[in-house]
């Protein structure tokens, strides 16, 4: 059995992503992603996700600016573990909500580890898009998060306060030398 390895989203993830997405559902995650229509259109799904340009961010709402994304998944042989998100820049709400990364573990897989591997094998993706300085938001009582970054260098920058438009985050920094 391979390591697992950080790739751009493929055809051969097909199988193990569609589960993946079921078992989100499952759990009341990612309901914005069709399933039915996924299944039936994978491959736009990932050539969408594959733009060369980056997908554009949904941000929160939808006459903010946009900005571009790349997605990356993390998978082992032919299975789907997880995925990155990367934004190439951080715009008015991404400072106070999402910042330039966020990452998630499938349901099934988390607590073995994959979450740490995820956002180290990250890294040079990170600076590679440009980004010196890589903002990440998490909410103060995602403790498993907060080790992750902590292990990858991230520092705590502050705790914002829950507003109407944005819940609490704490936020941390990757700083590149
Ligand atoms: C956060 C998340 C990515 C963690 O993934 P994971 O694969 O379970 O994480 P790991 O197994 O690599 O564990 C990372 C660390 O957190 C610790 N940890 C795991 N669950 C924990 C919990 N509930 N409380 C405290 N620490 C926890 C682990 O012990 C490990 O620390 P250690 O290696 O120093 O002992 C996963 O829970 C997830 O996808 N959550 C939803 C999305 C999200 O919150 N993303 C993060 C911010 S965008």
């Amino acid at each position: 059995m391979s390591a697992s390895k950080l790739v751009k989203p493929s055809l051969e993830y097909r199988e193990s992503f569609i589960e993946a997405l079921a078992e989100y559902h499952e759990a009341g995650l990612l309901n914005q992603l069709d399933l039915e229509r996924i299944s039936k259109d994978y491959e736009g799904f990932v050539e969408d996700l594959c733009d060369e340009m980056g997908q554009h961010h949904q941000n929160l709402e939808p006459w903010a600016e946009k900005v571009r994304e790349t997605v990356l998944w993390l998978v082992k042989d032919t299975d789907y573990i997880g995925f990155v998100k990367i934004r190439h820049r951080v715009n008015w709400h991404l400072e106070r909500f999402g910042g330039h990364v966020s990452f998630s573990i499938r349901p099934s897989m988390r607590g073995r580890g994959f979450g740490k591997k995820l956002l180290q094998r990250a890294l040079p993706s990170i600076h590679a898009l440009g980004i010196e300085r890589a903002l990440i938001t998490i909410a103060p009582d995602n403790h498993a998060a907060r080790r992750i970054i902590e292990f990858c260098g991230g520092t705590l920058q502050d705790q914002t306060s829950a507003t109407d438009r944005f819940p609490a985050q704490m936020r941390f920094w990757i700083v590149y030398d």
